[in-house]
């Protein structure tokens, strides 16, 4: 496992989020997680969603199904659940602000038992009952997560027997040179505040020592790298046009993250290889 250079508390990756809302909303958009270009050809819009269907098809949600959505962001997969599987969903996150905007968008949409709710808490403190979901999916949290072990615990702990778990995650080569360490992945987790990046291998172990059966693992980084190629451009123009955005750029380079400079890591990290991306589908029997 790839460790930061200084362990990532929970207060850590709330705060990261609370305070890059901006960014993360311009730069991203109300989804924060990759794209999965199958043809290269799609759409950003369209690989971004193919990426959530390709994790919402793995689960086999059914209607009227309890589904937690782990590390839910601003809710956008939540609440396209709730609507096109008409599932009852319940999602969790660390952030105050991504909670806050969720439930503004729940209080605008479906209606009675379908509109999804929010809390505002740790995965690993999470209130919900033994044997509550038939489902539990989770886009890209995983990483900011330090008791990976723990995580996998709670799933199959809330899961009701047959229930699955879907989930996508970063992860690294099996094996990493030191340069790559230290000069990509290191810094990764540091300033994208993760407590540990795991690979692939280390992720089917993870999930199979929890009790879990793996059914699916597959890695698709080549597949979802491009998303880096288009919030660089975007990053660029937004730099270009936005007088807040060269603000934010100067406070950026002069704090401790400068997470500015993550963009281009990860560009070199996928394109070399060290880092990959997998989607894993587990059942609780
Ligand atoms: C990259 S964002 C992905 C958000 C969302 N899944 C999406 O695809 O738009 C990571 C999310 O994981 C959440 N998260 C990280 N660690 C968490 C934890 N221990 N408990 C709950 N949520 C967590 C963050 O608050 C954030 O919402």
């Amino acid at each position: 496992m790839i460790l930061p250079p200084e362990p990532v508390s929970p207060q850590d990756v709330a705060e990261h989020y609370d305070s890059l809302d901006l960014f993360y909303r311009d730069a991203w958009g109300e989804e924060l997680h990759h794209g999965y270009w199958e043809t290269g050809d799609e759409s950003s819009a369209a690989a971004i969603e193919q990426l959530r269907e390709t994790v919402l098809a793995l689960a086999e949600i059914e209607p009227g199904n309890a589904v937690c959505d782990v590390g839910c962001g601003y809710g956008t997969a939540a609440l396209y659940l709730a609507e096109s599987r008409q599932a009852q969903v319940t999602g969790v996150t660390l952030s105050e602000v991504q909670c806050a905007e969720a439930e503004r968008k729940a209080a605008r949409s479906g209606s009675g038992a379908l509109k999804p709710r929010f809390l505002c808490c740790d995965w690993l403190e999470n209130p919900f009952e033994d044997a509550s979901f038939e489902v539990v999916i989770s886009i890209e949290c995983l990483s900011h997560v330090s008791d990976k072990a723990d995580f996998f615990a709670e799933a199959k702990r809330v899961l009701k027997r047959g229930g699955r778990l879907s989930l996508t995650a970063w992860t690294v080569r099996e094996t990493t040179p030191k340069w790559a360490n230290r000069w990509l992945l290191a810094p990764i987790c540091h300033e994208g505040r993760f407590a540990g990046l795991v690979s692939s291998g280390e992720l089917e172990s993870l999930v199979t020592a929890s009790g879990l059966t793996v059914e699916r693992i597959e890695t698709i980084g080549p597949q979802v790298k491009k998303t880096w190629r288009v919030i660089f451009r975007r990053l660029v123009k937004l730099v270009l046009t936005k007088k807040e955005y060269r603000r934010f750029l100067r406070q950026n380079l002069r704090s401790d993250r400068f997470f500015a400079f993550t963009v281009i890591r990860v560009l070199i990290a996928y394109e070399t290889g060290m880092l990959d991306y997998a989607i894993l589908k587990a059942r609780r029997w």
